[in-house]
């Protein structure tokens, strides 16, 4: 899907995936220290905005114009544009404004596995050694049986095809795993499982 598609899917009043920050970004990147992330794919910019509320700078890198404006909207209304900025960029091939970052997220960027490897070391080699990457997709294992998230194979991520995508790189698999939960559907609620990623650059 190209810009074009998401720019479209975002022309509307409401925030598409909410305003909401991702419940794993909270379990997983409330704990860390530091100054500077990217959140690369970040949309309307729901974790941005969460990050920077936390004291983050956060720069979010999305190839969805539309989006980002509503990201910078919504940075205004919760008072923290100061420490939120964008780039409208390929997530394949960016250039950060700030780079190396102390925090990289990656969060339900649905990307074909090799385009996502891609994007996830190059995110990494933006990432200062010892910081962190946080992913968070819905998981292959949603087809048998789970529900939520694409049907297509080749966009959803499992534990094995992110293990092999990490495989020499400079990141260290810290958590790697499914996690079981639930989403809600026209026919109430259904589970749903989310692969959740933490990983830090090697020093
Ligand atoms: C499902 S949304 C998730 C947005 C945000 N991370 C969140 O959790 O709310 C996927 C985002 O990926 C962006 N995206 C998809 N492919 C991209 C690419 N190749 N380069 C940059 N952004 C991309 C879309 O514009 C969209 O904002």
């Amino acid at each position: 899907m190209d810009s074009g598609y998401w720019d479209e899917k975002y022309s509307t009043e409401e925030f598409v995936y909410t305003k909401l920050e991702n419940r794993f970004v909270v379990e997983f990147c409330s704990t860390l220290h530091g100054i500077t992330a990217i959140d690369l794919a970040g949309g309307e910019g729901r974790n941005s905005v969460y990050l920077a509320k936390r004291g983050w700078q956060v720069e979010n890198i999305d190839f969805s114009q539309v989006a980002l404006d509503k990201y910078m909207q919504f940075a205004k209304e919760e008072n923290v544009q100061e420490k939120c900025s964008f780039s409208c960029a390929s997530a394949l091939d960016f250039v950060p404004k700030v780079s190396p970052v102390d925090l990289g997220v990656i969060a339900y960027l649905q990307i074909n596995q090799k385009d996502l490897k891609q994007a996830i070391i190059r995110l990494a080699s933006n990432i200062k050694p010892g910081g962190h990457l946080f992913g968070v997709w819905h998981s292959r294992d949603n087809l048998t049986g789970g529900f939520g998230g694409p049907r297509d194979p080749e966009v959803l991520p499992d534990v094995s095809t992110i293990t092999e995508a990490l495989l020499g790189s400079n990141l260290e698999i810290k958590v790697l795993e499914n996690r079981d939960g639930q989403i809600q559907t026209r026919e109430g609620l259904k589970p749903s499982v989310t692969l959740v990623l933490l990983a830090q650059v090697k020093l």
